[in-house]
């Protein structure tokens, strides 16, 4: 019987990554934001999960402008990070557990979304940044995971709309799992930030802000927006948000607040952390 326990939700920045390399957590520039990682550890203490399926985006380490899938599922025994030319220290590679994987792609296109299959798939920074601060220090990650990347990066990008829907087919698979994982949900990314053109720097309180509350108890309220509304409002690389939008449908209809960390800026975004439970999708099948 598998348990849906929660979901973590936060920005991937590469720059943290740098910042854990030399230290830094409690330097007044970074000490906000990682703090808002204490509530997701004493979490993680108590709610001890095995699995962890993780709504990211790729921006180029594994599919670049030439091949770019809008929903991919990994499906591999293995992820492994390698250079993206951050000038970090590759992560620890990633367990994966392909029998779950192939549950949900089977579910995900049983329900009409049509999603490429990742039997090998490198993992961004996207993805390794959020468990290097989930669980600090780690050198063999506690849980395997089951990669799902949105694209964000190049148009036409999926709507938060369709982004929902897809982390509710998650969640429908998740329950007709017979396995006995304890499963956290993560989404990474945003918030608001664009990191070129004309806006550089663009930041968005309102609209962030406006996702934030909405995350746990009104997800449906995010989709009244099309991505490119999004891409106005947050940014173009704000659009990560859609990210955190398919990890609250993974989570089931109703989920709790459990912390919030909102922290203006790190490096060019408005960084956020959110802990959120999960309700109705707990003691799953
Ligand atoms: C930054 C933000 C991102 O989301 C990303 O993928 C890379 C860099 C930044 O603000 O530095
Ligand atoms: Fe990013």
């Amino acid at each position: 019987m598998a348990t849906i326990l929660g979901g973590i939700f936060s920005s991937h920045v590469p720059g943290i990554g740098g910042a854990i390399a030399k230290g830094l957590q409690q330097d007044p520039y970074w000490k906000p934001f990682f703090d808002g990682f204490e509530p997701v550890h004493r979490w993680l203490d108590q709610a001890r999960p095995t699995t962890a399926i993780v709504f990211y985006n790729d921006h180029g380490l594994n599919f670049f402008l030439d091949k770019m899938p809008t929903f991919a599922v990994g499906a591999a025994p293995e992820y492994r990070n390698a250079d993206e030319g951050w000038g970090l220290s590759v992560s620890p590679s990633f367990a994966g557990k392909p029998e779950l994987s192939w549950h949900i792609i089977e579910a995900l296109v049983a329900a009409e979304f049509d999603v490429t299959t990742c039997q090998q798939m490198l993992v961004d920074h996207a993805l390794t940044i959020p468990f290097a601060l989930a669980w600090p220090g780690t050198t063999q990650w506690p849980v395997r995971i089951v990669p799902i990347a949105i694209n964000t990066v190049q148009h036409p990008l999926p709507s938060p709309k369709r982004c929902l829907a897809l982390g509710r087919a998650v969640n429908a698979a998740l329950r007709s799992w017979d396995g006995d994982d304890r499963i956290v949900v993560m989404g990474t990314g945003g918030l608001s930030h664009q990191l070129d053109g004309e806006r550089a720097g663009h930041i968005n309180t309102a609209y962030d802000r406006f996702c934030m509350d909405s995350l746990a108890s009104d997800p449906d309220a995010m989709t009244a927006h099309t991505s490119l509304d999004v891409v106005e409002l947050a940014g173009s690389q704000g659009v990560e948000i859609l990210n955190w939008i398919a990890a609250r449908g993974a989570l089931g209809d109703s989920a709790g607040e459990l912390s919030r960390t909102y922290h203006v800026p790190i490096s060019n975004t408005a960084a956020a952390v959110m802990l959120l439970e999960a309700h109705d999708g707990l003691q799953l099948a």
